[in-house]
């Protein structure tokens, strides 16, 4: 069993707490190291000194040859490990530590320093012998890029969970207002939080002025663009508009404003895009209503209908977030580098609009619309999949059952009647019933969007704004992922292998 000893960098690069933020940062850039160890007067670790450290510091004007570091150290008592201590129990231990580089001692004192990356690369290598099998499946399928506390979920079980609540039971009981801090702050709001919450994302819920005179340019015509695309372009501009620094050089508290800034104006947006391509004008926000009945009234200008509210509400609950999807990850990607959040949303809505993520919902009304009645539906599908076709709102990567989401959704459909939703519930049953049939063994049921079009279009909502809805809940769970990334961030830069002809070749002539 290897031991942390053989990996360590020794000696490790330290320093005192009494030592000048001028002396330290010199030495660090002299050594081009990121962090280094505080030890105390017995050489035992008691902080480490970051980077991040010093971009707070230096932002605060204080002359840097007499400011001590022990007054601007952010990690105090940090993880240690043990020189002996066997490899994967090492990362174990300290995997959740708040700081990448963990000091490592011998009887308390310090002997040298491991990254946990190193730690995790030689636990998996141990695990895994052959370099061949380090490949990962296409499409990232069942491989763990990262750790989270923001939640999971079980696709045996078709149960998922937003930190440790079933995100079925907070949509049943809880408004998106109270989930959303729940996700950003990890604990449930008290009365006095919910109204300060609300009353901040109302006031943030204003389109500023200078992105306000640009919606007109950025909205087309409804035949010709996605709705989706004019967003990703109004969220760039509003990003700008807001002058969101690079995550790199601010602190969480100020990542955390920007992130819920943006997610305040964002169905300000929609809303205002939708009525431009409409040729409606803009409605401004209600004083008064919450996040999901603000919404609906903007769209409309009238004040929803509560039922109608509260199903798109539940909806948007639903889909705050949903483990490692495709636009989570890519959040995730764009704000390892450092970028500023407003380029993490831009380039989370481009992920969200593919048909095969967030674009289905639309595509399933049409699909309803074609089908028609109960009837057709069985040959319908029987066509569809022996031309190898996709059915639009079946299926799911994670989920090898029913989709827990989805059977909320049928319920409150049924409880918003109407014949779409008889119609959808036969037609589900059909579907269901082929692809076993034709594809068996492959455990597609009903996914999210299926429900979520017959919700959304029973609520009046036009089919162009199924996957902008979507989006003006999942950028709440992308806000708590790009936090997360960024308080123990490592860019995310994967490899490939290249199977292209041998290279180097000659140049042609
Ligand atoms: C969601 C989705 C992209 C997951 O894809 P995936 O995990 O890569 O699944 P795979 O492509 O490996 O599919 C496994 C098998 O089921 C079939 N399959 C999956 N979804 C299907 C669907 N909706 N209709 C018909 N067949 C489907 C595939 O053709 C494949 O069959 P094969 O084994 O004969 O090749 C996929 O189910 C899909 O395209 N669904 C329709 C689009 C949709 O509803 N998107 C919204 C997702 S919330």
């Amino acid at each position: 069993m290897r031991t942390v000893r053989e990996i360590m960098s020794a000696p490790a690069v330290t320093t005192t707490a009494g030592e000048s933020v001028a002396a330290v940062t010199a030495r660090m850039a002299d050594k081009n190291i990121g962090s280094l160890i505080v030890l105390d007067d017995q050489s035992r670790p008691i902080g480490i000194w970051t980077e991040r450290d010093f971009l707070l510091f230096s932002s605060q004007q204080v002359a840097p040859d007499t400011a001590k570091i022990a007054d601007w150290m952010a990690i105090k008592n940090p993880a240690v490990l043990d020189s002996h201590e066997e490899i994967e129990a090492a990362y174990a231990k300290v995997r959740n530590a708040p700081h990448r580089c963990v000091p490592v001692v011998e009887d308390g004192k310090i002997v040298g320093v491991v990254s946990k990356s190193d730690l995790l690369e030689f636990a998996s290598i141990s695990q895994v012998e052959s370099p061949e099998s380090n490949a990962a499946p296409k499409g990232l399928s069942g491989v763990v890029v990262a750790e989270t506390e923001l939640g999971d979920v079980r696709g045996q079980e078709g149960f998922y969970h937003y930190r440790q609540y079933s995100a079925i039971d907070l949509a049943k009981h809880l408004s998106i207002e109270e989930v959303w801090y729940f996700l950003l702050n990890g604990t449930l709001p008290t009365a006095v939080e919910r109204s300060a919450f609300l009353a901040e994302i109302r006031s943030l819920s204003v389109i500023p002025a200078n992105v306000r005179s640009m919606l007109s340019q950025i909205s087309g015509r409804a035949e010709d663009t996605e709705l989706l695309n004019n967003l990703r372009t109004a969220v760039s501009f509003a990003a700008q508009a807001f002058d969101f620094k690079p995550s790199l050089d601010i602190d969480r508290a100020e990542l955390m404003a920007n992130g819920i800034r943006i997610c305040a104006v964002v169905p300000s947006l929609i809303a205002a895009l939708y009525r431009i391509r409409h040729g409606l004008d803009i409605v401004e926000p209600h004083p008064e209503l919450g996040y999901t009945a603000n919404y609906l009234y903007m769209i409309t200008g009238e004040i929803p209908d509560p039922q109608f509210a509260r199903a798109i509400e539940q909806y948007q609950i639903l889909t705050i977030d949903h483990g490692f999807n495709a636009s989570t990850f890519a959040a995730r990607v764009i704000i390892s580098t450092g970028a500023d959040i407003g380029a993490a949303m831009a380039g989370a809505i481009g992920a969200l609009s593919g048909p095969l993520h967030g674009g289905a919902p639309s595509r399933v009304l049409e699909m309803l619309h074609a089908i028609g009645q109960p009837e057709s539906a069985r040959p319908w599908a029987r066509n569809m999949v022996e031309n190898g076709k996709r059915i639009m709102g079946f299926g799911h990567r994670v989920y090898k059952t029913h989709d827990p989401r989805s059977l909320l959704l049928r319920e409150i459909a049924i409880g918003l009647g109407g014949e779409l939703m008889e119609l959808a519930t036969n037609v589900e049953k059909a579907i269901e019933e082929v692809l076993s049939e034709l594809k068996p063994g492959r455990e597609l049921y009903a996914n999210v969007e299926y429900y979520a079009a017959v919700v959304m279009s029973r609520c009046g909502l036009h089919p162009d704004l199924f996957t902008p809805t979507f989006a003006s809940s999942r950028i709440i769970g992308w806000s708590a992922h790009i936090l997360e990334q960024a308080s123990d961030n490592r860019i995310i830069r994967p490899s490939a292998r290249y199977v292209g002809p041998p290279a180097p070749q000659p140049l042609p002539n």
